[in-house]
């Protein structure tokens, strides 16, 4: 069966239809998944019936599965595969659903990922539905004043427990204007396989922009994330079992929807994907 790659919006995404990845695939039809992968940031894969071992070969087309963070959520006999699940619990004992703001993935290392996948195991009857928003697009509509304001920019990012996320106000008035907690990257970044520039901000993890106070700071994240997530940006997938969704790290941001019912089980199985030092 030959395979289709059909936009999902003008700026991000395609659905891919015609593929079985718990198979084999060929050399030439790989490629094509790349390139749509690179073309489109986001590629939807539905009805995918795969257990751990492969997805993980399924994510291999698209680059090197790599460990995650928090080792508690990997699985024991696959550790490269993370669940995401509204059944996890801080240690106080309260639902800590994970991934619900604005953000781009592991941000706060040298080399973040270049991609994420996400498979639907599990899902609420209702709601759910992932945001993910085009820095690209975002950054070729940027207003000249803006566009001005953030070339040669560098954001620090740091991990910080988010169970209780401070704001973005918050989290800069507590930096200073030293790289030494955090890892700094450009703000504009040249993507490495399309040489499109996008914003490479994550609201989540950017304590500050160096050279800059914190009230500006605070105020420019939050002018561009006001920007980025217009409407003609963003693409919401809802999600039905066995859809598999990869996304380009290095020019998207994200988010989870928590408008379901928390008494039906959510679960996703997530891979990252190694990346390199964004330029
Ligand atoms: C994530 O942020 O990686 C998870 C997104 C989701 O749960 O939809």
């Amino acid at each position: 069966m030959a395979i289709s790659i059909t936009p999902l919006t003008d700026t991000i995404g395609a659905e891919v239809g015609g593929v079985d990845l718990s198979r084999l695939i060929d050399a030439e039809t790989a490629d094509r998944l790349r390139r749509a992968f690179v073309d489109r940031a986001l590629l939807v894969i539905r009805d995918q019936k795969m257990d751990a071992p492969q997805f993980l070969a399924a994510a291999r087309i698209f680059g090197e599965p790599v460990r995650q963070n928090l080792a508690k959520f990997n699985l024991p006999d696959h550790p490269d595969v993370a669940t995401i699940s509204n059944q996890e619990k801080t240690n106080a004992g309260k639902i800590n659903v994970r991934g619900v703001s604005w953000h781009t993935d592991h941000s706060f290392q040298p080399e973040p990922p270049k991609a994420t996948t996400l498979l639907a195991v599990s899902l609420p009857s209702r709601g759910g539905d992932t945001d993910w928003a085009h820095m690209g697009a975002a950054y070729d509509a940027l207003p000249d004043d803006l566009r001005a304001e953030v070339d040669g920019l560098e954001a620090v990012h740091a991990f910080t427990d988010t169970r209780v996320p401070p704001s973005v106000a918050e989290r800069i008035a507590a930096g200073d204007d030293d790289a030494s907690d955090g890892v700094a990257h450009p703000l504009i970044r040249t993507h490495p396989e399309n040489g499109r520039k996008s914003i490479y901000l994550n609201p989540l993890r950017v304590r500050r922009f160096r050279g800059m106070t914190p009230g500006r700071c605070a105020a420019l994240i939050e002018r561009l994330v006001r920007h980025a997530t217009r409407p003609e940006f963003v693409y919401t997938h809802r999600w039905r079992p066995g859809d598999m969704v990869i996304w380009d790290n290095r020019c998207c941001i994200h988010k989870a929807n928590t408008d379901y019912d928390f008494q039906e089980l959510r679960l996703l199985y997530r891979i990252i994907l190694a990346g390199d030092r964004p330029h």
